[in-house]
């Protein structure tokens, strides 16, 4: 049957507080448990409920997405993330991929993804653990993780991260929103609060008849890959755990953390009445100013904060409409049902507001290619199902098991041209730091250029600036500041400056001697698990 849009209320979702006060009013850090079980989620008004793994202090409270931790900048916040799951997974694992090996249980690890943090907290991939940690990865190392939260705010989010298992953990519902609040500049700039401060977290699903998260478990190379596909697209839009759900609304200006938590799909997010977007921060930072725009584009992990002020509005309801094709940029265009997300009901009268946008938030550090002191290549190259090898995505040809090549400095600059060869955009993540981009690029000759990566399995021999176009694209005005993940275009070179310390701020509070490390993959989450992902060690 057809599920009708816009007729279960958006759910309020817990927030959990990242930090506690002293008698004396100051902050201080906190001790988190978290638990991961499985449990049933009612969907949609008409949909059964379905099987789900969801995170919570409890089971009672679990929720999909999970709690919203909001944590203080500057004050720690510890959590142990425990797993409760159940022996059996609720999706067929591929045991063809390079994949967590248990015996029995559902192998987990919590990445905070845009966070920074020392590397035995940041969620390895191979550090994953089953239920009650009875069996381990190799690169386990602890159980309650610490984060430092020194990033000058905004919206940051954490998920699963296990090898082999992250597209299907986060389909389960491993996901949750993550901010961190920096009172003063908060209140200072007299932004929305409280109520009126919410994360919108959105995913694609498709379910089956009696409830179920429905995924094609037939692999598009079955001989090779006997359940793997390389893009899960689900028909049905998901925002805070209900499918194109609606939201009451008062004629006044609301903060909205807007998260794309789908495994493939991309969102090109715009108001059906035509109203703009303020956006004011892009990824894991504030922008230098904020941007009013019609239409954002957001691939898989992307975030945008922005400012919606209904007030503006001159109709009682607004739809969030989506265009972004699938897959992105040269897939179909969304149907119907992938064309709409949410929709905003409007209060008549005129509502109290004592919020307003500043015209300006802070001077954003430059990074200068000068300052570059290594540059990396790396190049993203699909082995398709024609051939008979199995297919598979890849960076640099290598594999996640290979030996690491990476060594960034603590404190360096680093350029990295990333060229993309295959025919779809990949949203490039790379863990701890944030990035500026530079410039996009056009590849000349791109026949040449691929004959010549895969005959070497890399690009380093193949001159690869005789093939950039002179003509070089600047990023969007509301991703030219910090990043953490970015669109890297099809036949294009996207060039970033990658800054191995924590940006816009003075701390670097642990020693970063390396172990276990961290990875740069696509944020694709099909990609990422065949196998668009790469170790790095950062070294002092
Ligand atoms: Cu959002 Cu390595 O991940
Ligand atoms: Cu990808």
């Amino acid at each position: 049957q057809k599920l009708q849009m816009f007729v279960d209320e958006i759910p309020m979702i817990p927030t959990i507080k990242g930090y506690t006060t002293s008698s004396e009013g100051a902050y201080m850090p906190a001790n988190l448990s978290i638990g991961m079980y499985m449990k049933l989620w009612k969907f949609h008004r008409d949909l059964p409920e379905s099987p789900v793994f969801a995170f919570g202090e409890s089971v009672d409270v679990a929720t999909v997405p999970g709690p919203t931790i909001e944590a203080i900048s500057g004050v720690k916040t510890y959590v142990e993330w425990k797993n409760y799951l159940p022996d059996q997974h609720i999706f067929t694992i591929d045991r063809t991929l390079d994949v967590a090996r248990p015996t029995t249980g559902v192998p987990t690890v919590v990445h905070l993804h845009g966070g920074v943090t020392e590397p035995a907290s940041d969620g390895h991939a191979l550090a994953w653990y089953t239920k009650k940690y009875r069996e381990k990865g190799e690169n386990w190392e602890k159980a309650v993780y610490v984060y430092h939260n020194p990033v000058e705010t905004s919206t940051i989010w954490y998920h699963d991260h296990a090898v082999g298992y992250t597209r299907l953990n986060l389909l389960a519902g491993l996901i949750g929103a993550y901010k961190i609040i920096n009172p003063d500049l908060e209140n200072k700039f007299s932004l929305p609060k409280r109520e009126f401060d919410q994360q919108l977290v959105i995913m694609d699903r498709s379910f089956t008849k009696d409830g179920r998260i429905y995924i094609n478990s037939t692999g598009n190379n079955p001989d090779i890959h006997p359940e793997w596909q390389p893009e899960y697209f689900g028909n049905v839009i998901v925002v805070n755990g209900k499918a194109w759900p609606y939201m009451r609304v008062k004629r006044r200006k609301y903060r909205f953390r807007i998260i794309n938590a789908s495994n493939a799909r991309y969102f090109g997010l715009s108001m059906d009445d035509g109203t703009n977007f303020t956006q004011i921060a892009s990824d894991s930072s504030y922008l230098a100013a904020p941007i009013s725009i019609k239409s954002i584009l957001l691939g898989a992990s992307e975030t945008a904060d922005v400012i919606i002020d209904f007030s503006m509005s001159k109709s009682n309801s607004i739809i969030l409409n989506n265009d972004a094709r699938y897959p992105f940029p040269n897939g179909d265009a969304p149907g119907i049902t992938h064309s709409k997300v949410m929709k905003f009901m409007i209060e008549e009268k005129e509502a109290d507001d004592d919020t307003h946008i500043p015209t300006y938030f802070k001077q954003i550090e430059k990074l200068r290619e000068e300052e570059a002191v290594v540059t990396r290549n790396i190049v993203m190259y699909e082995y398709d199902s024609t051939s008979n090898l199995p297919m598979r995505l890849v960076l640099n040809f290598a594999n996640l098991s290979d030996p690491v090549s990476d060594f960034p400095k603590h404190g360096s600059i680093e350029l990295w041209h990333v060229v993309n060869l295959t025919p779809d955009n990949h949203p490039f993540h790379i863990h701890l730091v944030s990035f500026q981009v530079l410039r996009q690029q056009k590849l000349k000759n791109l026949d040449n250029i691929s004959a010549c990566a895969l005959e070497h399995k890399g690009i380093e021999q193949c001159n690869i600036k005789s093939y950039f176009d002179e003509d070089p694209t600047p990023p969007p005005p509301n991703e030219a500041g910090w990043k953490n993940a970015f669109k890297m275009q099809p036949s294009y070179v996207t060039s970033i400056l990658v800054k191995f310390s924590m940006t816009g701020s003075k701390y670097f509070p642990f020693d970063p001697t390396g172990k276990p490390g961290y990875f740069y993959h696509c944020h694709i989450l099909d990609h990422e698990d065949n196998v668009m992902i790469r170790p790095y060690i950062l070294v002092n």
